[in-house]
């Protein structure tokens, strides 16, 4: 029988169907295991579920043995995973794509309105007993219809928070290492620009693009002053996309007007400068946490492993 391993706790029709496939371990822990607690856990696996901040190098993959078929991350970013260590071991690997696209382009646009039109500061103030009363002038945020949405990263989140800042009137300008598909073009009426130019002429930008070493601080102290003074930096994909020290100091220096931030360099700490600061709305990691996409995200995982354990390919391999 199989022996199948899954890193953290994942909801529970994922793992009724990896029980269906072979003897599944799950961790009794709801957080990362460390190195050795992980590499113990996967002796002798033949399937590995891992969630973001789990380590899958050359080191874990010869901890689990030469049966091991597949690791099955269960996440669309995969900068956790030396892809090429499994490749050069005949280690399947794949992510889950597609089921989480809606709820992480619902949070990205939601921060952009948190940040534009100043909610978390305004709740802050509320709960702070504050004394305030209506003004024309009290806590003014800035409006999106006309403004121009600059998306780093034209993938399926990416289109999909386009596809919600068209709904709400703004413009579209996009950058990225090629040209998006011609349809999804025509439909946003989307324009391709350097990333130096959709910097310095967007009202807000969107970072969609996955961590790898070329968008390691891609967003850093140059980039921030091309930005304009009046603009929003939202990052949904991952932290150190953001060298998040230049921007705390951009945002206190008012080189930008405010941020969106789900995802952070070292999560889950925060650089603390970001947490004096009010124009920074910060969420911890939520792209994703809806009941019904964790639950397809599992799933899909589990799908992945199975088929693996079967004899098949992953419905969604990577590589
Ligand atoms: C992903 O899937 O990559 C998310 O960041 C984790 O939910």
């Amino acid at each position: 029988m199989s022996r199948i391993v899954v890193a953290r706790r994942i909801p529970e029709p994922a793992l009724d169907l990896l029980r269906g496939c072979g003897e599944t371990w799950v961790s009794p822990h709801d957080r990362p295991l460390d190195t050795a607690e992980m590499h113990a856990a996967v002796a002798g696996a033949d399937a590995i579920l891992t969630l973001l901040h789990d380590r899958v190098d050359g080191a874990l993959l010869d901890a689990a043995g030469p049966q091991l078929k597949i690791v099955a991350n269960v996440a669309v970013g995969y900068d956790n995973v030396d892809v090429g260590a499994c490749q050069r071991r005949g280690v399947a690997f794949s992510n889950t794509p597609g089921v989480l696209t809606e709820a992480t382009a619902d949070i990205a646009f939601a921060l952009v309105l948190m940040a534009t039109r100043r909610l978390g500061e305004g709740e802050r103030l509320i709960r702070s007993g504050t004394p305030w009363s209506f003004s024309m002038f009290f806590m003014l945020g800035t409006g999106l219809q006309g403004k121009t949405l600059g998306i780093v990263g034209l993938g399926q989140i990416g289109a999909a928070t386009a596809r919600r800042a068209r709904a709400f009137g703004m413009e579209i300008v996009y950058s990225g290492r090629r040209d998006a598909d011609p349809a999804l073009v025509r439909e946003l009426g989307a324009r391709r620009l350097d990333l130096d130019e959709l910097l310095a002429t967007s009202d807000v930008v969107s970072l969609h693009c996955p961590l790898s070493a070329e968008t390691h601080h891609l967003i850093g102290a140059p980039q921030l002053a091309a930005m304009r003074p009046t603009a929003y930096l939202v990052n949904t994909t991952r932290g150190p996309v953001v060298d998040e020290g230049a921007l705390a100091e951009g945002l206190r220096a008012g080189e930008i007007a405010g941020a969106g931030l789900d995802v952070f360099e070292r999560e889950p700490t925060v650089h603390p400068a970001l947490l004096d600061l009010e124009n920074v709305v910060l969420i911890p990691h939520l792209g994703s946490a809806t009941i019904e996409t964790r639950t397809a995200m599992g799933l899909l995982a589990a799908r992945n492993a199975c088929a693996v354990l079967d004899g098949g390919r992953p419905l969604t391999p990577v590589g």
